[in-house]
């Protein structure tokens, strides 16, 4: 299958790319700067993109590529593209010239584009792009043209069709650059001349043929199911490859949202007829080791560990009656991989919100079939195998669950409370008919105490904020701006019906500057 490559330099935006680029039908992977070319020999791609970056080209330590790089592409005519640091990084290596400058332009800008060329061949004259940066290109080597310009910055896209070496100053992958996909369209198919063949549906039966061959005709696989969309995909893939050979394990964590510990039971063990569908109720442990704890890191740490020791206590407790347990599934998919194995050691961490990962000392061997792809295509393939819409358009929930969503030390009073809130918003927004629109809404317990006043009493309680986000991917969101009577109505609901909540405010901050959930 033709293939683009995404060299990381670091950019927060760089799985974008790949993704954008698999929407426009071919396959895209990312790798670090600084994998061997042999590797990308073996790989083959048909075009290499360099991803932006928080360096400088002038830094010491700042990624670069090796001449042989160069080499390899010229000689093969490999087509590349970069974009932010990567359109620096060419010119420098190239021996033109990069201003440093010390005052980031960050934002949404106008683009000019006199002659519409090149990969640029679908621009208007003025478009929106998404600019951060700070360094900029101040003088092309010879061969290369100015395509397009800002008001402040001259060279903001370039490009030499004899090498086939193309700049952009811009982010095309990101929304904000709402032209961006021409470009990335026209670089795959008119310069690298990749074949639109990343199609789900090969990618579903390919995928069981090649777990069957994997797990053979006898092993047994255990697998962590949190109802998410993940885990739930890989639970219904396995189960189609290897049928009752499948031992999907279940945990009631105590931080999970109203009625989840019911669907997921009903959905896997009486819908689809999971033989072994193993629930534990680990409620009361792991509230007892999270009692006065109030660091968020601290609440993620003891929640992975007290998870890790359940699933692995019920593991052993299986092998004892089921021998051949020989593989542990992971519901792992790409940005996961990216998030946190680092494709690129300059990435810059924000969070450490890892998934969970079990322990190397359990002798079982991984299995991840979803370790791929997106979430949006994870989302396509449930659909594909029959999953719910419920089920596979349901919000991203943290592994923390709604302990992140409680402020400060939880117990079960203030979850039970944070639980009743929460399914208020939801159905309210369920029944406007717009959840399908937002990428996570969800409710947060703050435990301040305000005043207030029902009937004749006056109320000293807590209060609920609600969070109702747009995104792609999370890296990336801003608050829905929700219709004022519908906002009015959840408020109404949740302080009538949800005893411990007296206010409640609507969070109006995006992100960046702030993330997502609370801690
Ligand atoms: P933030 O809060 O960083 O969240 O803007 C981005 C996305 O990640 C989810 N998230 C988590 N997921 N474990 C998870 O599995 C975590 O500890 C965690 N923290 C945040 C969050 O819900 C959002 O979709």
């Amino acid at each position: 299958m033709d293939k683009i490559l995404v060299l990381d330099m670091g950019g927060q935006y760089c799985h974008l790319i790949a993704r954008r680029i698999r929407d426009l039908g071919v396959f895209s992977e990312i790798l670090p700067y600084d994998i061997s070319l042999e590797k990308i020999m073996e790989i083959k791609p048909k075009g290499i993109i360099l991803s932006g970056g928080p360096n400088s080209v002038y830094e010491e330590d700042s990624p670069k590529l090796s001449n042989e790089f160069y080499n390899y592409i010229s000689d093969e005519k490999i087509p590349l593209l970069g974009i932010c640091y990567g359109h620096h990084l060419i010119i420098h290596q190239l021996n033109g010239i990069i201003e440093e400058n010390k005052i980031k332009e960050y934002g949404q800008t106008d683009l000019n584009t006199p002659h519409a060329v090149g990969i640029l061949k679908g621009f208007k004259i003025k478009e929106k792009v998404w600019m951060s940066h700070g360094d900029q290109v101040k003088e092309l080597p010879p061969g290369f043209r100015i395509v397009s310009n800002t008001d402040t910055c001259p060279i903001a896209a370039y490009d030499n069709e004899n090498l086939l070496i193309f700049g952009v100053q811009f982010h095309p992958e990101v929304v904000h650059t709402p032209s961006g996909n021409s470009i990335l369209e026209e670089f795959i198919t008119t310069y690298a001349k990749a074949k639109k063949e990343w199609k789900l549906e090969n990618w579903i039966e390919q995928s069981i043929e090649e777990i069957r061959m994997k797990i053979g005709s006898d092993n047994r696989v255990i697998l962590g199911l949190s109802g998410g969309v993940d885990s739930s995909v890989v639970a219904v893939l396995l189960h189609k490859a290897i049928g009752d050979r499948l031992h999907s394990i279940f945990v009631n964590n105590g931080v999970l949202r109203k009625n989840e510990v019911f669907e997921v039971q009903d959905t896997f063990k009486n819908k689809l007829g999971f033989k072994y569908f193993h629930f534990v109720e680990a409620e009361k442990l792991f509230l007892e080791r999270l009692k006065g704890i109030e660091d968020p890191e601290q609440k993620r740490r003891i929640i992975g560990h007290t998870f890790i020791e359940v699933f692995e206590n019920k593991t052993i407790e299986l092998e004892k009656t089921h021998s051949n347990i020989k593989f542990l599934a992971q519901g792992t998919i790409y940005p996961d991989r990216v998030e946190s194995a680092a494709t690129s050691k300059s990435s810059v961490k924000i969070k450490s919100h890892h998934n969970l990962t079990l322990p190397d000392n359990m002798t079982l061997e991984i299995i991840e079939p979803l370790k791929d792809l997106y979430k949006d295509e994870v989302r396509r393939i449930g659909f594909q195998l029959g999953l719910s819409k419920e089920l596979i358009r349901r919000h991203p929930f943290p592994g923390p669950g709604l302990a992140v969503r409680i402020i400060g030390a939880i117990d079960k009073e203030k979850l039970d409370i944070l639980r009743e809130a929460d399914a208020i918003l939801i159905d309210e927004i369920k029944k406007a008919g717009t959840y399908d629109d937002y990428w996570q809404a969800f409710c947060v317990f703050l435990p301040l105490k305000t005043v207030g006043i029902m009937g004749d009493f006056r109320t000293y309680e807590n209060i609920c904020a609600i969070r109702v986000v747009e995104s792609l991917d999370a890296m990336t969101a801003n608050f829905a701006k929700l219709n004022w009577d519908l906002l009015e109505k959840i408020g109404t609901r949740i302080i009538n019906q949800v005893k411990g909540i007296n206010r409640v405010v609507y969070d109006i901050s995006n992100k960046p500057p702030s993330t997502i959930e609370y801690e």
